[in-house]
């Protein structure tokens, strides 16, 4: 028998939660897809969504052209723009969408010549304060990018720093700051990402910009949204490999971080830091096998981790594992490992995905 742990991308989820971000937004959607579609597969993940996203959103001119190698042939957005000004080159010969957020990206693209008028997206900080013109910079971004034919649709984008925050008054003033700074332009506007477009229909523009919802995840801000409507894409599974039982006093794993205090029977699961499961997940964190939650102990090891089954005697060698997915949250996972749901999906094993197109 092969090594059990495998993650499941359900291709059909994906496709939900994105027409699930298209109600609740309207408009025109970008599918965020970098760091490989969050782990999911960035190809897969295009592929899927191509019929019903307006186009997708990378980090990189390298992402972009996988997908162009791929197939992929609409828009596609680079959220940080070119990161040196030879890159304007496969901006124009792959028809990607540059950001720009600073001067030389705009002298950049001045230089440019495109074969027909290009979109533009243009960042403005509205307190982030990583990237991005200052609201006061925009008219005159604007003015320059308008007096050249070459461009097409501008469209001037935000990124909040706290759309998860469940204040609902948190959006205030960076919101207040685009408005100030748009006033009066012929522009498309772009502000939400999945906490914003969740719980904070003030900020609504012309585009969207989800990544997280789409993956079926929850960021965590009370709102508009159906809770249930979003679907888990990404389930980490396994089996129960090898159960033994030791003494009280005895231990497990590397530190001997647990001790047994009574007869303990525990499971083996192979799966372990190497397949993305974090190492800082800390001992209680809930694992399902067989439907039943039970807790890990120990520590997480390279491509191991351990349980304590003494609690669920009904449960033997080649019982089925969930680690996250539809039974155990990510978010619950990455909340026990001090970290985000985000950082647990960008690290799945590419090696160890198998894609499913229906439940
Ligand atoms: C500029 C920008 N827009 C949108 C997103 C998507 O955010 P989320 O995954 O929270 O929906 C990201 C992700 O980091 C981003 O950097």
């Amino acid at each position: 028998m092969a090594r059990p742990t495998r993650f499941h991308i359900h291709l059909d989820h994906l496709v939900n939660n994105f027409k699930t971000a298209r109600r609740l937004h309207g408009g025109r959607l970008l599918a965020v897809i970098k760091a490989n579609a969050y782990g999911h597969g960035d190809e897969a993940c295009a592929h899927a969504l191509q019929d019903v996203a307006d186009g997708f959103a990378v980090a990189s001119t390298e992402e972009a052209l996988r997908l162009r190698q791929a197939g992929i042939t609409g828009p596609i957005v680079l959220l940080e723009g070119v990161f040196s000004a030879d890159e304007m080159h496969e901006v124009v010969a792959h028809h990607l969408t540059p950001v720009v957020h600073t001067f030389w990206q705009v002298e950049a693209l001045q230089r440019t010549s495109f074969p027909v008028p290009a979109p533009v997206w243009v960042k403005v900080d509205t307190g982030m304060h990583r990237l991005g013109f200052q609201p006061d910079e925009l008219h005159a971004v604007h003015a320059r990018l308008r007096a050249n034919a070459q461009v097409g649709e501008i469209t001037v984008m935000t990124h909040f720093a706290n759309a998860d925050d469940p204040v609902e008054s948190v959006l205030d003033e960076p919101l207040r700051r685009f408005r100030e700074a748009t006033q009066g332009l012929d522009v498309s506007t772009s502000l939400c990402n999945s906490g914003a477009i969740l719980g904070h229909p003030a900020a609504h523009g012309d585009w969207a910009r989800p990544g997280l919802m789409l993956y079926g995840i929850d960021p965590g801000v009370p709102g508009i949204a159906p809770r249930e409507a979003l679907q888990p894409v990404m389930r980490l599974v396994s089996e129960m490999t090898v159960i033994r039982t030791i003494a009280p006093g005895e231990a497990v794993g590397y530190g001997s971080l647990f001790r047994a205090a009574r007869p303990t029977r525990v499971g083996v699961i192979p799966c372990g830091y190497a397949d993305g499961y974090p190492r800082s997940a800390i001992q209680g964190t809930p694992v399902a096998v067989s439907g039943t939650l039970v807790p890990l102990i120990g520590r997480v090891s390279m491509d191991m981790i351990t349980v304590d089954l003494t609690d669920a005697p009904h449960i033997q060698p080649g019982a089925p594992v969930e680690l996250w997915g539809g039974q155990v949250a990510v978010s619950t996972v990455a909340q026990h490992a001090g970290t985000v749901a985000y950082e647990l999906l960008c690290h799945a094993r590419r090696a160890s995905i198998q894609y499913h197109t229906a439940a």
